[in-house]
């Protein structure tokens, strides 16, 4: 019995399919869509669909930004002494950890130029603590994180803008520690560097001390 109704179905279906693969190949045929004009919104182009007659949807609840206006507007031009946000001791603890991570694997802990990396062989970055550096405005560190100087690669997707600028007051706090007039000191400091004073001095001159670019 079974048999028999497979039979009749099979012998159907053979009768059938000319007719059906037409059908097919005409509703194809009517439905095809071309791969170069597909149906889509151009920007900012109105919708029916949507109840507030936009096709631009609004950002889903939520949405974690890429960058920011807030970060770019912290830039601060090359030959620019701006500094758009205030010093704070948060800001230099900041930034001296910023700096440890990704500067004194060649600038030094100390900014002399003397990094781990630079004594293994790759080109000795300039010290902080020559006038050139110490006269430079503040534009130029930002400048030099951005986009790099000469050897050295840009470090603008490591660090962000507000790092950037956190790097450079701990930057500047490295080189007011080289450089800074006794008068700044305890007095206890300075009765210290005036007994200092007598002892024989140590020969402070290396390599990292000239400057490359002078
Ligand atoms: C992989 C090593 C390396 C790292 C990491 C590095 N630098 Fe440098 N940097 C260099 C070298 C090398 C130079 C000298 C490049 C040249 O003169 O061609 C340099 C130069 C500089 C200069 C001096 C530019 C001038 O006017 O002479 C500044 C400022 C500077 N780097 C800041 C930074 C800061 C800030 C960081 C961390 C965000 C950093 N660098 C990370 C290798 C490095």
């Amino acid at each position: 019995m079974r048999c028999s109704i497979n039979l009749s179905l099979h012998s159907r279906a053979r009768f059938l399919s000319p007719a059906l693969l037409a059908l097919a190949c005409s509703l194809l045929s009517s439905c095809s869509q071309e791969m170069a004009s597909q149906p889509k919104y151009l920007p900012l182009a109105p919708s029916s669909f949507f109840a507030d007659g936009r096709s631009a949807r609004p950002l889903v609840k939520g949405v974690v930004p890429r960058g920011s206006l807030a970060q770019e507007a912290l830039a601060i031009p090359p030959n620019s002494n701006d500094f758009p946000i205030p010093v704070t001791r948060d800001l230099l603890l900041r930034g001296r950890e910023r700096y440890n991570i990704f500067c004194s694997e060649c600038h030094g802990i100390t900014g002399d130029g003397n990094g781990i990396i630079a004594l293994r062989g790759f080109r000795h970055p300039p010290s902080y603590h020559i006038d050139r550096l110490r006269q430079a405005p503040t534009g130029h560190f930002y400048d030099v994180m951005t986009n790099g100087f000469g050897a050295m690669q840009d470090y603008s997707a490591q660090v962000p803008p507000r790092d950037r600028l956190a790097i450079i007051a701990f930057i500047r706090a490295l080189q007011f520690s080289q450089h800074a007039p006794a008068t700044a000191l305890s007095s206890a400091d300075r009765d210290a560097l005036s007994h200092a004073a007598d002892a024989p001095p140590a020969d402070s001159s290396t390599p990292a001390d000239k400057d490359p670019h002078e």
